[in-house]
């Protein structure tokens, strides 16, 4: 069935409960292995109408958690005719995402993995249009040069990011500082930091 709408009525309510358990789990400061930790609404809302507008066919998904930013994405990918491959380390997670991707009616879009973002980077397929990042960045810095490779000219690479409390870690911390040395280092790019729903996002496009 067509809906005018990006989110069919199924996806809104998979959507809803989501962010709702998220809310509850953050204001009870979960510790939690299996919590959520969802992108904020509107960076997720904000990477399916990037989807949408770059025409992007090949989207990569670091950090699956329960799928909450993989509906936004898979929607998006699913209107261009593109797939989304995603990976988490947790099998209890893709399993939990798959189940919600189904829910939502986008499992056929959605490729999951289970295993480290840096074995999964080498599988991925060529060329990426959308790369979201959803863990931290020393955990990502293995992978990236393999991500760089496999992304198209135009294609961009979106690391959720960090709150203004943690903004110190850019310039102190050594993980941060050997990503951003990898990336002045490489002139097929152009990166920048971005604010959006209270905090700093990194985005990195291949020129
Ligand atoms: C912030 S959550 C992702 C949230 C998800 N993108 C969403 O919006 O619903 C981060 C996820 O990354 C997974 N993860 C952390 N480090 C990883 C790694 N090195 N390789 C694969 N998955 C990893 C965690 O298990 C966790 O589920």
């Amino acid at each position: 069935m067509h809906f005018p709408t990006l989110f069919s009525p199924a996806q809104l309510q998979v959507l809803d409960e989501l962010k709702t358990r998220d809310l509850q789990e953050r204001q009870a400061r979960s510790t939690d292995p299996m919590r959520l930790r969802a992108l904020r609404q509107g960076v997720a809302e904000f990477l399916g109408m990037m989807v949408l507008q770059t025409r992007a066919r090949l989207v990569a998904e670091f950090g699956t958690s329960a799928g909450y930013s993989a509906i936004h994405l898979a929607a998006a990918a699913q209107r261009m005719g593109g797939r989304v491959f995603t990976v988490d380390r947790m099998p209890e997670k893709t399993a939990w995402a798959r189940r919600n991707l189904e829910a939502a009616g986008l499992a056929e879009v959605v490729e999951f993995f289970t295993c480290d973002g840096v074995e999964f980077a080498a599988i991925l397929p060529s060329p990426l249009d959308l790369v979201l990042v959803d863990y931290g960045i020393p955990a990502f810095l293995p992978a990236l040069g393999t991500v760089k490779a496999k992304l198209r000219p135009g294609g961009l690479i979106f690391v959720d990011g960090w709150s203004a409390e943690e903004e110190g870690r850019w310039e102190t911390d050594p993980g941060y500082r050997a990503f951003r040395e990898n990336l002045d280092a490489d002139r097929s790019l152009v990166w920048w930091r971005m604010s959006l729903e209270g905090k700093v996002h990194l985005l990195v496009v291949k020129l």
